[in-house]
């Protein structure tokens, strides 16, 4: 992990009055640290602070913890009955023993601020926005992981395409498309691929389930995959068979839409000027109110982080970071259509990293 990124990280606790910081299993810790560690059932939290490092594990995770920390953190691992003790000991080692820390609080779990608290942490001052504002402008090797990723997942797409048409289901579709990632040596994201297919398709989010797919139906295919940690997120619409013809306004509309969101990112821009030339092009096809979520979002060690491309936002777009443009309309029990692609913020505009079809894909409905 570069030096930088500590030093950042450090900074970033002194701005919220922290003289550490308690992460728990998350990009964050990934990002800081190098330590990509899964959460279960037990806890984890790893101590950084300026007097030395500290982690709290279980008995069970005590070897391969140390393994993968190489010494770059002093391992506690406690036991039943000694939790406090044990995180007592750990945040005297790490110089943190009454201090203010900072936590992510969208990521530590109950169970790991009572063991905080009951070992002798100060203040639990809540960190999120500062440190994933860390992460929000990626260096050239992160960069390099974002476009393997976009083409690892678009060519899982493409091979799978084929066999998407009528009488599949929506499961299917994604167990393929999950198996053809893993196939290709990329990861799965942290969601499941939704596909959702006819009156489906109007949910912004959703699970993939037992539908089948029928003629005349629009399916959304909205899909990741992780290369070296770093995760695409692309989104698709097929059109099986025939389908109504009122859609192909709708769908010229969204691409129109797409493209002027991913043509307003640009350095120094600000992180409205995506939001609104999608809605001011929505408006103008009188399909505004049909578009319910933001333009997009950041894009790295998570799947949705900062910075947010939508009306509340108060962030720039600056060289490196990597957002999606994904406009989307959605006509409750009827059907909706998005398109999302990735994009990397460069010095001079923009890098498109997505490159599959921005129309209504069409497969077999018979
Ligand atoms: N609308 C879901 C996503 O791609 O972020
Ligand atoms: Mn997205
Ligand atoms: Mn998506």
């Amino acid at each position: 992990m570069p030096d930088s990124r500590r030093a950042a990280m450090l900074a970033a606790l002194r701005s919220v009055g922290a003289e550490g910081a308690a992460l728990t299993a998350g990009p964050s810790l990934q990002y800081f640290t190098g330590w990509d560690v899964q959460a279960t059932e037990h806890m984890t939290v790893y101590l950084v602070s300026e007097a030395g490092d500290a982690c709290v594990v279980t008995g069970l995770d005590l070897p391969s913890a140390e393994a993968d920390l190489g010494g770059r953190a002093k391992v506690f691992a406690y036991r039943r009955g000694e939790v406090e003790a044990t995180f007592r000991a750990a945040l005297q080692a790490a110089g943190l023993a009454g201090r203010a820390i900072a936590v992510e609080r969208l990521r530590l779990r109950a169970c790991e601020e009572d063991a905080l608290r009951g070992g002798g942490a100060g203040e639990l001052l809540a960190a999120d926005g500062p440190l994933a504002t860390c992460r929000q402008v990626k260096d050239e090797g992160e960069l390099a992981l974002a476009r393997r990723a976009a083409a690892l997942g678009e060519d899982a797409f493409r091979a799978v395409l084929p066999a998407i048409r009528a009488g599949v289901t929506e499961d299917e579709v994604a167990l393929r498309l999950e198996a053809a990632i893993l196939q290709r040596g990329g990861h799965l994201g942290p969601k499941r691929a939704a596909v959702l297919t006819g009156a489906r398709s109007a949910y912004p989010h959703g699970q993939p389930g037992a539908t089948p797919l029928c003629g005349g139906d629009l399916v959304i295919i909205d899909f990741s995959a992780r290369v070296g940690g770093y995760l695409c997120d692309i989104t698709r619409t097929l059109a099986v068979g025939a389908v109504d013809p009122s859609w192909q306004p709708v769908a010229a509309a969204v691409l129109a839409a797409n493209r002027a969101g991913v043509a307003a990112v640009a350095p120094g821009q600000s992180c409205r000027a995506p939001e609104e030339a999608v809605r001011g092009v929505l408006r103008e096809a009188g399909l505004e109110e049909a578009f319910v979520h933001g333009t997009g979002h950041g894009l790295g060690l998570d799947l949705h982080e900062g910075p947010s491309l939508s009306r509340a936002s108060r962030d720039t777009l600056q060289p490196g970071m990597v957002v999606t443009v994904e406009p989307g309309v959605y006509l409750p029990g009827r059907g909706g259509i998005r398109f999302e692609d990735n994009v990397i913020v460069t010095a001079t505009g923009a890098e498109v990293l997505t490159t599959l079809p921005r129309e209504l894909i069409q497969v077999p409905g018979d």
